[in-house]
């Protein structure tokens, strides 16, 4: 059985969706495994641009079916609103092109509510979250007491459930941080109204559907969300998210076995973002930082903050390529580093008088450690335009070969450019 898993091998934002989305030419099955519209997951096509939050990048390919999975935490105001949007740009043209598991977890307006309560009293010590509910939503599941998506289809559990976790949501958000509270008749008014569009996306067990897909051998592609380093138990903890962003959960979050893995790849950006608070090594608050941000147009696909910019980090890439097994990379923005007289690359950290190379996997030494860089020499072409691997100029191609030989893994897939065209590709994906 052949699973492809898609992963952030950074801090989220290196161009995931427009990898899904190329793939997913030759996908059978996209399958969303956890977060949610924190997510932010672009993809451009003959230059018209799509964000998508929840629902997979396979979408706009007609005869490839998404699946939301049991681990994804979906809020429902964003979900109507994406497929409303995807359905007025003529994608979605039928409803069984998109299933969403019973199992997964709801994101309601409470949610969203204690997310942005709970940042805000934690003043100079934000995690700076997307507001999107994902932490809250989590906590009730952990807790056993969120509602899931199959709740919908049942209006007594549905009403019991609800009233149930408002009246500890209305104490929380009134006695604790002085809010404003929830009525039971507006929420499930609310909720009830939508279930008449969801009702035909609704798919009992996705598990079963995906692993009679991969038995038939048809071709699924599991898509990560944020990246490595916002992991919640391997990222940089606290700034993390909260759920588990590296590959096994691409197994935990839609209900497969780790056999059926295949190939896990590593999407990275030729230099490094960050958005929200946390450390972060190679961050360059200067003019340097200052024009990638500008040149690669880093600002959050979800909530429009800039995303910080610093050079690439082999530390933090090796770190990921081991926590997610990645078998091959993909190397996104190239392009961005074009005009730079020099480009420098990360190969280790200064920790308390010592070099090393190996993640510090606390967030108080990640805050300590010095990157040291070293600088290659840059190129001044545009490669925007390339067709193939063998134009882009050599100084790029040295760039390339020492960041894979760094990683010992192979980089199979180069970017230039957010449209889907832009792609230069070194090895086909579904190839043995
Ligand atoms: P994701 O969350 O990993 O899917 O990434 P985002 O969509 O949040 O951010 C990546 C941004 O870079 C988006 O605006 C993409 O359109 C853009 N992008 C992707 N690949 C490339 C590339 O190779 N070059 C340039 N210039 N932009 C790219
Ligand atoms: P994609 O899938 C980049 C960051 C937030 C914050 C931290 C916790 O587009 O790569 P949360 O709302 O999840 O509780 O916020 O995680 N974050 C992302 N950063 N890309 C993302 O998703 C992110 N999703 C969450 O900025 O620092
Ligand atoms: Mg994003």
């Amino acid at each position: 059985m052949s699973g492809i898993v898609i992963v952030g091998a950074q801090y989220g934002d290196e161009g995931k969706g427009k990898i899904v989305d190329v793939f997913s030419d030759h996908a059978d099955f996209v399958v969303r495994f956890q977060g949610g519209s924190n997510a932010g997951h672009t993809l451009v096509v003959d230059g018209q641009k799509v964000v998508l939050h929840l629902v997979p990048s396979g979408i706009l390919h007609r005869d490839t079916k998404c699946v939301i999975g049991p681990g994804v935490v979906m809020d429902l105001d964003g979900l109507v609103a994406e497929i409303q949007t995807l359905e007025k740009l003529g994608y979605l043209k039928s409803p069984d092109q998109l299933l969403i598991s019973e199992l997964a977890t709801l994101i309601l307006p409470y949610h969203r509510a204690l997310d942005a309560a709970r940042e805000e009293s934690l003043s100079d010590q934000k995690i700076g979250t997307t507001g999107k509910g994902i932490g809250p939503a989590y906590e009730d599941r952990a807790a056993r007491r969120a509602l899931i998506f199959g709740d919908l289809f049942h209006p007594e559990t549905l009403k019991q459930k609800l009233e149930l976790i408002l009246e500890e949501k209305n104490a929380l958000l009134k006695q604790v941080y002085g809010k404003k509270t929830f009525k039971l008749n507006d929420l499930l008014e609310d909720v009830q109204s939508k279930v008449k569009l969801l009702k035909d996306f609704r798919c009992t067990d996705t598990s079963l559907l995906v692993h009679k897909a991969m038995k038939s051998g048809k071709k699924v592609l599991f898509e990560g969300a944020q990246g490595t380093l916002l992991d919640i138990l391997h990222g940089t903890y606290p700034f993390v998210t909260s759920s588990s962003t590296i590959a096994g959960s691409a197994c935990t979050g839609s209900g497969i076995g780790p056999t059926s893995i295949s190939k896990v790849i590593g999407i990275m950006k030729a230099y490094t973002t960050r958005v929200g608070a946390g450390p972060f090594p190679t961050e360059m608050n200067d003019v340097i930082g200052a024009t990638l941000q500008k040149t690669g147009h880093e600002f959050g696909s979800t909530t429009g903050r800039p995303r910080r910019c610093g050079w690439i980090d082999i530390v933090a890439l090796k770190y990921a390529v081991r926590l997610n097994g990645i078998t091959n990379l993909a190397l996104m923005k190239l392009d961005v580093l074009s005009g730079f007289e020099r480009i420098g690359v990360c190969t280790h950290y200064r920790l308390n008088g010592e070099t090393t190379s190996d993640f510090p996997v606390t967030a108080a030494d990640l805050e300590k450690v010095e990157p040291v860089i070293e600088y290659f020499p840059g190129w001044k072409e545009d490669l925007t335009k390339l067709n193939s691997l063998k134009d882009l100029p050599r100084n790029a191609t040295n760039f390339i070969d020492f960041v894979g030989n760094q990683l010992a893994t192979p980089i199979d897939v180069i970017s230039v450019g957010p449209d889907r065209e832009q792609t230069l590709w070194v090895k086909p994906l579904f190839s043995a």
